[in-house]
């Protein structure tokens, strides 16, 4: 199976999200399973315009050239989509904010029957508000795609609780990279 991995921390090498997206990707890979690795982050990837070509033109996934193009191509292919965010505010990073805009359907076909895996580090425990807009807000967006979700949060703090040092979200990460 294709897997496109999806990174959106600004944090680079340290990032808890990047790491255990990592760890899982490293698992699959053990399996046979291909995976294609994009760092979103100093991507060119300009903001949606709302200007609806994407609607009917189905020659280009958008009119705008930048390297959006890169993130749109691959999700053809791909057959699982994972993607790390940070928690900010609430919400995923702005990096993967633009690109999710860009993506903005149609085409369903691009999305329907694959599945759409996160990996979100916050800072507050999973039980807290802040975790609500994500786990909800993609539930109910991957059914309107006709897409799977799933998701694995987990408490990181890049000072106190680095994702490096947590055995449990390793381990936890592994066993997802493992099954699939
Ligand atoms: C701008 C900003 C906003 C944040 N907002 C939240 C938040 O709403 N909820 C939360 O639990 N943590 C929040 N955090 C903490 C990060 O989500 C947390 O440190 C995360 O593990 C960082 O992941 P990374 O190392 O992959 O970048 C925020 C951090 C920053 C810098």
């Amino acid at each position: 199976m294709n897997i496109l991995a999806l990174f959106s921390s600004p944090r680079g090498a340290e990032s808890n999200s990047t790491f255990l997206l990592e760890t899982i990707l490293k698992e699959a890979e053990k399996n046979g399973h291909e995976v294609e690795r994009l760092d979103i982050v100093p991507l060119d990837i300009q903001p949606c315009t709302g200007c609806r070509s994407c609607w009917t033109n189905e020659e280009k996934a958008c009119i705008i050239d930048d390297d959006y193009h890169l993130i749109a191509d691959a999700i053809w292919k791909a057959d699982y989509i994972f993607m790390a965010t940070p928690l900010y505010y609430w919400w995923v990073s702005a990096s993967l904010k633009l690109a999710l805009d860009r993506s903005y359907p149609p085409p369903f076909e691009k999305f329907a029957g694959k599945t759409m895996h996160m990996v979100i580090t916050g800072s507050e425990p999973p039980d807290n508000q802040c975790f609500i807009g994500i786990r909800d807000g993609f539930t109910a967006m991957c059914r309107y795609l006709g897409t799977e979700f799933k998701y694995f949060y987990t408490v990181a703090d890049p000072f106190e609780h680095p994702a490096q040092k947590n055995t449990d979200a390793i381990a936890e990460a592994k066993a997802i990279g493992a099954s699939l």
